[in-house]
Order: structure tokens, then sequence, then C-alpha cells
């Protein structure tokens, strides 16, 4: 090796050993866990160990599954940003956060589909990391009852409530808290929900329905129903949801009437003029 070969070898070793001090090394936190609630706003944790960004900095959000779906990218300083596919009104990272190296995403109105591990990623020039979040997602919706009308001696009730997850069950509360069928169908967003009907007999002044997810003690919501001790009142209040229900069906057929009446008189002007 002539003085020159040695010379030019030692240049690139000083821009080698250079460039990999220049690199900043940083890591990545976050939260092994996260909860969301359905129909609700959820932060994905995700913080660079240095306290602000590094330079030359590439944030990239997966949703690890069946092949890793990157949901969200941004390029800093100003961008370009782009999201997942059906996920640009949902996603936002505030850029506020950037300078203390805080890259946490927000996800907005959380599905049951939105259950699952995602992964923050973080480039600069010549480093990255990256960190795991697993998103829990639970549901929980309003407990309703109705009145079907009288059956025998007593009357029968509805209780129906949707968008749980996990699964729910359902249980009337009533006197000796015996247990009763009831039906779960899971929907198109994977929430469940329940329904149950049951016949009270007379003499029964108040009904519960109780929703709840064995598995999780805190997710419980319930309706209760006062009952008249008269049944002839509760009778008669059927009576009269009845009577409304055929009034307003006797206006809708008044009305589709009238429609054609006007619609006949349109014809007949289409067809002699303005003699009618
Ligand atoms: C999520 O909820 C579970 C209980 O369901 C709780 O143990 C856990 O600490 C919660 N995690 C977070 C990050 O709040
Ligand atoms: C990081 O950003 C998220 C979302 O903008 C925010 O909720 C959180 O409080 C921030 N964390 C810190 C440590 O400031
Ligand atoms: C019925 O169940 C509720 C809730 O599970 C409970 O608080 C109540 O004590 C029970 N009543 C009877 C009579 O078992």
């Amino acid at each position: 090796m002539d003085l020159k070969q040695c010379v030019i070898l030692g240049f690139f070793c000083v821009v080698i050993l250079v460039s990999i001090s220049l690199s900043e090394h940083f890591e990545l936190s976050s939260s092994p866990s996260a909860n969301g609630t359905v129909g609700q706003n959820v932060i994905l944790p995700c913080q660079i160990s240095l306290g602000r960004q590094p330079q030359n900095m590439e944030v990239q959000w997966q949703k690890i599954g069946d092949g890793n779906v990157i949901i969200y990218q941004f390029k800093a300083p100003s961008g370009p940003e782009t999201f997942g596919q059906g996920y640009k009104s949902r996603i936002v990272l505030a850029k506020e956060g950037l300078p203390t190296g805080n890259v946490s995403l927000q996800l907005k109105n959380v599905q049951v589909t939105d259950e699952g591990i995602y992964r923050c990623i973080v480039k600069s020039t010549g480093w990255s990391d990256n960190t795991l979040t697993v998103l829990h997602v639970a549901g929980m919706g309003m407990v309703s009852i109705g009145i079907l009308g009288p059956e025998g001696e007593g009357i029968k009730l509805t209780c129906r409530s949707s968008g749980w997850f996990p699964h729910p069950e359902l249980q009337w509360l009533i006197k000796d808290n015996q247990s009763h069928p009831f039906e779960l169908k899971q929907d198109h967003d994977q929430s469940f929900s329940v329904f149950s009907s049951i016949t009270v007999l007379r003499g029964t002044t108040e009904v519960t329905c109780l929703v709840h997810v064995r598995s999780h003690l805190q997710m419980k919501q319930k309706s209760t129903m006062f009952l008249s001790q008269k049944r002839k009142y509760s009778m008669k209040r059927c009576f009269e949801e009845e009577e409304k229900f055929i009034q307003a069906s006797q206006k809708e057929t008044l009305e589709s009437e009238n429609l054609d009446l006007h619609r006949r008189l349109e014809r007949a002007r289409t067809e002699f003029g303005d003699a009618v």
C-alpha cells in the first residue's frame, strides 16, 4: 500500500466514524397496553427517549396482523403525512408534541375491529427503533325495557341493548332472580346485541333488566321499569299505545289517498289542459 492509498483509506475511516457518531441513538417507550371504549377516542402512546425529535425523523404506525398494515406515516418536519385506508378521518398525530419527542397517536371513534397490536416505528439518519402496544376495546350500550302488551294474566315486557364488547349476559331482576333465556347476536361491526322478553304477573311493581360482562365486573348497565299496581291501568296504557298506532296508520293512509287524488288531478290537467 503506498502513501496515497493509505491516506484515502484513512479518510474513509474518518468519514465513517464521523457519520456513526452523528447518527443519534434513541429508544422508544410506550405503554404495553391501552384500553379503548367503542365510539370514543384513545391514545396509543409512543415517546422518543431523546426528549426531542431526531434529525430527518420519519414516524410510522403499523397495525400488526395478516401483513402489517401501515396506518399512518409522517416525514418530519412538514410531511408528507399519509394514512392507511379508512383511517384518514380517525387518526391524529399532534405536531405540537414533536419538539419533545412525543409521537403518540390519537385514534378517534374506536371500533371493536380496532382491537389488536400496534407498532410505533421512528427512523432517523442511521438509526431506528420500534415498540408495541396492545389495544383492548370494550363497549357498552344503553339498556331499554319496552312494553309489548297484555298476555294472559300479566303483561309482556322486552329488554334490549346493543353495542357490547366482549359479549354480555342479560338478567331480569324480579323477586326470585330466576334466570330467563336471552338471545345474543353479533352485529356487522362485531359488537354484540342482547334481547329478552318476559311476562310479569299482576301485582309486579318494579322490573329491572341488567346487562353485564361476566369477566369485567365494572361493565354493567341496567334499566328499571315501574309498573302501576292496577293491572287495568297497564292494560289501558297498552290500548292507548295501540290506539295511537292505529291513528297514525290511518293518518298515513289518508295522506297517501290525498296524494293519489292530487296525482289524478295532475293527470287530468295535462290531459285536458287548463279546462279543468
Ligand atoms: C386496561 O384495563 C385493565 C382491566 O380491564 C386494567 O387492568 C389495565 O391496567 C388497563 N390498562 C391501562 C393502560 O389503563
Ligand atoms: C403526548 O401526546 C398525546 C396525544 O397528543 C397526549 O395525550 C399526551 O399527554 C402527550 N404526552 C406527554 C407526556 O406530553
Ligand atoms: C338478585 O340479583 C341481584 C344482582 O345480581 C342481587 O343484588 C340481589 O340480591 C338478588 N336478589 C335475590 C333475592 O336473590
